[in-house]
């Protein structure tokens, strides 16, 4: 399997269109989601860690220089995923939600996180605060619960709320400790990191290889596959290491700052990173970065970065967090690994949309301990940007387990046998002729469903858990039955009641496993509209966008009737660039699928099948839910980040500039011209009391 293409825009947002930043910023939210999902709900990532790094970074700077066109589904807004239906854990919920860190990159980025900080605490610029640096471990997080003293519960973070109960495997793992020491809280929960030492990964991938098994890609995918065992006693067998680095609930107060309550930890017991280290400016904390990435290549164990956290406890509790991590904390990353190559060969894959996306095939060489054999070409104009040639030496870069990328061809090292490769103009599975259309960088099979890659893999989206979710139909099913010829198109699933005596005479099918398939499919045969739409697969829509759609259209019936084939779509479209969010590029998207009439005629055949239910409006619950707010003036009761939080989380929209469309404007002292304007519109001027009043917060 191969990323699909995606080129990371470079343009510099500020001067960037809003439709174009719309757009952008959907297709950023799609882009993020999908990786997410193969990296927490399957292991099984498709891009490097560096590489999805760049995704989030870009996107976190379109939402920070245009705040009001951040996405009601922000990839911001999430941590990891949702469990696997088929998970074999049971859930758990966490008492206190399981966070992820913001990342930074350079400098830069790390001196721009302590000056917000201090900003928001309205801290005195010239006192600067403690942090503390600690390696940030490539493995992943657990959250270990403890009554007093005694181990009783482990969870894996999930989807940040709710995690699967890995209880049995971790009561098998010998460097967690089950008592604890001395008198802490009798309800204490611990987090951190599961973890592989790089010798014992390198063991056990040996033993799995002699043994005709699987073999992990990385000590962090071994770590989790390790810890995730049906069989807990093998989990005990794979030597998995524990650092303990923050708290969920606890019963009782630690610690005041983070540094004592690590050493009240490992006085329980835990293994907290000896590298660890107190900071008092952004110097020292650079510092580390440098002194810990020194010591990387020697550590036992795999680590991608440094992470901050602000010392105080007090300060971390006043910063409180995103969705997706705390404010009081970032993870400084380490520059991905390069090394060269040669690249042997370049194939062309399909995708779901039909979009093309080219692979090098490598001489396969080890980057830090993993053997990697084809890196992602991303697209046409990537090879030619690149100069990419086959037969070219090129360094390539990998920050995770996955494929990785060229970064650029070693030209002085060519002896005149590389080879120009030229683009295919005709699919090169299907064969129907492949179209470029002007301004875009992809190049798609017109083939459609008629292309049997686009099928397959349409079929494994239409499947897929944010879609159909239909449990014991996977991607290895679809293509079972597809190769097959039962299914050829999305309303045939609903057909394959038909067809229990052949699936019976599959390998891999018993009768209860058939029986539990057709159930799991006959369940399906109600389902929400959004999920409805997002199944479909449209280019660019991705789940937010199919919420935006079913909640504008409310009803499949008037969908269909708004955007058939023989309806008027010029009009269709106009009204779909009304729809907050949505640009005229996803709503050609939209319009050109609906209008075509095989797509079309598939759609309504699926629909036959279906009971669509119209989506649930979201609960008004706050005195400024779904309005808009906008802040200025001196706030004297928070700053003003912290005041935008609060009413986020109350439901709002915070502006910076007023307009017809602003519903309240919270005015601190010496507000100016933005209060001046709001009186001259008639919008609701309120002074920071009276704001405080309606939120109930006197
Ligand atoms: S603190 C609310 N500290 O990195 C605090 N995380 O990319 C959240 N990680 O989910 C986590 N080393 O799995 C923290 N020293 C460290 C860490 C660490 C590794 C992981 C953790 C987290 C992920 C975020």
């Amino acid at each position: 399997m191969v990323a699909r293409p995606f080129i990371i825009n470079t343009d510099n947002p500020t001067t960037m269109s809003e439709d174009d930043v719309r757009r952008e910023l959907a297709a950023l939210a799609a882009e993020i989601s999908h990786h997410d999902e193969l990296y927490h709900g399957q292991d099984a990532p498709q891009i490097s860690d560096a590489e999805y790094d760049q995704i989030v970074a870009r996107n976190q700077s379109l939402e920070a220089t245009f705040p009001h066109l951040v996405r009601a589904d922000s990839p911001n807004e999430r941590v990891g995923t949702a469990i696997l239906a088929d998970s074999m854990f049971s859930k758990i919920r966490h008492a206190r939600p399981m966070l992820s860190l913001s990342n930074g990159f350079s400098d830069k980025d790390i001196e721009d996180f302590v000056t917000r900080v201090s900003k928001f605490l309205s801290l005195d610029v010239n006192v600067s605060t403690q942090f503390i640096a600690e390696p940030k471990i490539d493995g992943l997080s657990i959250s270990l619960r403890y009554k007093n003293g005694q181990f009783v519960e482990a969870a894996t973070r999930g989807d940040g709320n709710e995690g699967e109960d890995v209880t049995k495997n971790a009561m098998q793992i010998a460097s967690l400790p089950k008592q604890l020491r001395g008198q802490p809280p009798a309800i204490l929960e611990i987090r951190g990191e599961i973890y592989m030492n790089r010798h014992d990964f390198l063991t056990l991938n040996a033993a799995q290889e002699n043994a005709g098994k699987k073999v992990f890609a990385n000590p962090r995918n071994a770590a989790a596959g390790s810890l995730r065992q049906k069989d807990a006693s093998i989990t005990g067998q794979r030597n998995l290491q524990f650092f303990a680095y923050s708290m969920g609930e606890t019963s009782a107060l630690i610690a005041d700052t983070h540094w004592d309550f690590l050493a009240a930890i490992s006085d329980y017991g835990f293994s907290v990173n000896e590298l660890s280290k107190r900071c008092n400016n952004v110097e020292d904390l650079l510092a580390t970065y440098h002194e810990i990435n020194h010591q990387r290549a020697d550590l036992p164990y795999d680590i991608d970065g440094v992470v901050y956290k602000i010392d105080r406890h007090d300060y971390q509790q006043r910063l409180g967090q995103l969705a997706r991590a705390p404010r009081w904390a970032i993870a400084h990353k380490f520059p991905a690994e390069q090394v060269e190559t040669t690249i042997t060969a370049i194939d062309v894959q399909v995708g779901r949309t039909g979009a093309l996306t080219p692979v090098a095939r490598l001489t396969p060489v080890s980057v830090g301990g993993v053997i990697v054999s084809n890196a992602t070409l991303h697209n046409e104009d990537e090879i030619n940007r690149k100069g990419i040639k086959i037969g070219d030496r090129v360094v390539i870069q990998r920050a995770g387990d996955v494929i990785p990328q060229v970064v650029r061809v070693l030209i002085d090292a060519r002896n005149g046998t590389e080879q120009i490769f030229t683009f295919p103009d005709h699919c090169p599975v299907c064969n129907a002729p492949t179209i470029r259309p002007e301004g875009e960088a992809v190049r798609r099979c017109s083939g459609r469903l008629n292309c049997a890659a686009q099928l397959n893999e349409g079929l494994k989206h239409f499947v897929s858990r944010n879609a159909f979710d239909i449990e014991g139909l996977g991607p290895r099913q679809i293509e079972q039955f597809i190769s097959l010829g039962w299914v050829k198109a999305p309303a045939d699933i609903f057909q394959l009641n038909d067809k229990a005596a052949e699936i019976a005479a599959l390998d891999g099918f018993g009768d209860l496993s058939i029986k539990k398939l057709l159930s799991a499919i006959a369940v399906r045969r109600e389902i929400g509209l959004e999920r409805f739409i997002y199944a479909l697969g449209i280019r660019q829509i991705g789940q937010a966008t199919a919420r935006l759609l079913a909640l504008h259209y409310g009803s499949v019936e008037t969908m269909l009737a708004a955007l058939n084939p023989d309806a008027d779509l010029d009009a269709a479209h106009q009204a779909l660039v009304e729809i907050d969010q949505i640009g005229a590029a996803m709503a050609n998207d939209i319009t050109a699928f609906f209008g075509n009439p095989d797509l079309y005629q598939l759609i309504v055949d699926l629909v036959a099948e279906l009971t669509i239910l119209p989506p649930e409006r979201p609960a008004e619950n706050s005195a400024i839910s779904g309005k808009t707010i906008v802040f200025t003036g001196t706030l004297t009761r928070m700053s003003r980040a912290e005041a935008k939080a609060k009413a986020e989380s109350l439901g709002a929209k915070v502006s910076g500039t007023v307009s017809s469309k602003t519903d309240f404007l919270v005015a601190g002292a010496d507000a100016g011209s933005k209060a001046r304007k709001a009186a001259d519109l008639g919008i609701t001027v309120l002074d920071e009391d009276g704001y405080s009043a309606l939120v109930g917060n006197p």
